[in-house]
């Protein structure tokens, strides 16, 4: 596929590294959920925010990088509904991995544990408070419940089109 049509290497890169910290995120998320509480679950937490604060890095690093690279025009002959449809999905999923972090983080900060990233302690700037945590932690759920839908949204339309033969859509993002 030729350069113009594809995404740049750099997008495709940061594309699936995203992939694989969501799907790591959303497993330690319901795995670390059911664990008692002891040090291994307090590591496993600590990997999830890690994790977590790194999607939102790499997601404020690819818009960054779209802006400054927009992406390979859909084909013209895509129905309208269809490109509206995955205009409407890219949007959401840089919306959603923004928000889902960031509302991970607001739960965090009112328990009395403190967030490191990567080992640095975060400053901590809110007391302990049940209600927030509560209310953070709801939104936080109800966060990865919009991030599963929209992502079964994305890979039904990759799906569809990558099992049509002479659609080119998916090489976008997979050159190989
Ligand atoms: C894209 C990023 C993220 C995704 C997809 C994600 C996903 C999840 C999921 C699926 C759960 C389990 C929810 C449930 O039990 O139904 C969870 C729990 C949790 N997440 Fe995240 N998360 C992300 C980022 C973060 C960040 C950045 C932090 C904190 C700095 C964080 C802190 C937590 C905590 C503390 C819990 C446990 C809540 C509890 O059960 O008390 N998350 N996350």
């Amino acid at each position: 596929m030729s350069d113009a049509l594809a995404y740049t290497r750099t997008a495709i890169v940061l594309h699936w590294l995203t992939v694989l910290l969501v799907c790591a995120l959303f497993g330690l998320g319901w795995y670390m959920g059911d664990l008692p509480k002891g040090p291994w679950r307090g590591e496993m937490i600590a990997l999830h925010k890690s994790l977590g604060i790194t999607v939102f890095l790499l997601t404020l690093g690819r818009g960054y990088w779209r802006l400054r690279y927009p992406p390979p025009a859909l084909p013209a002959a895509l129905p309208v509904w269809q490109s509206r449809l995955a205009q409407g999905v890219q949007r959401l999923f840089y919306v959603l991995l923004l928000a889902q972090p960031l509302l991970g983080y607001l739960s965090s900060s009112f328990t009395p544990y403190k967030t490191r990233y990567l080992g640095l302690q975060l400053p901590v700037w809110a007391a302990p408070d049940p209600v927030f945590n509560e209310f953070f932690t709801e939104l936080h759920e109800a966060g990865a419940s919009a991030l599963l839908l929209v992502i079964a949204l994305h890979v039904a339309g990759a799906a569809s089109h990558g099992l049509r033969q002479g659609d080119n859509l998916v090489r976008r993002m997979w050159r190989w």
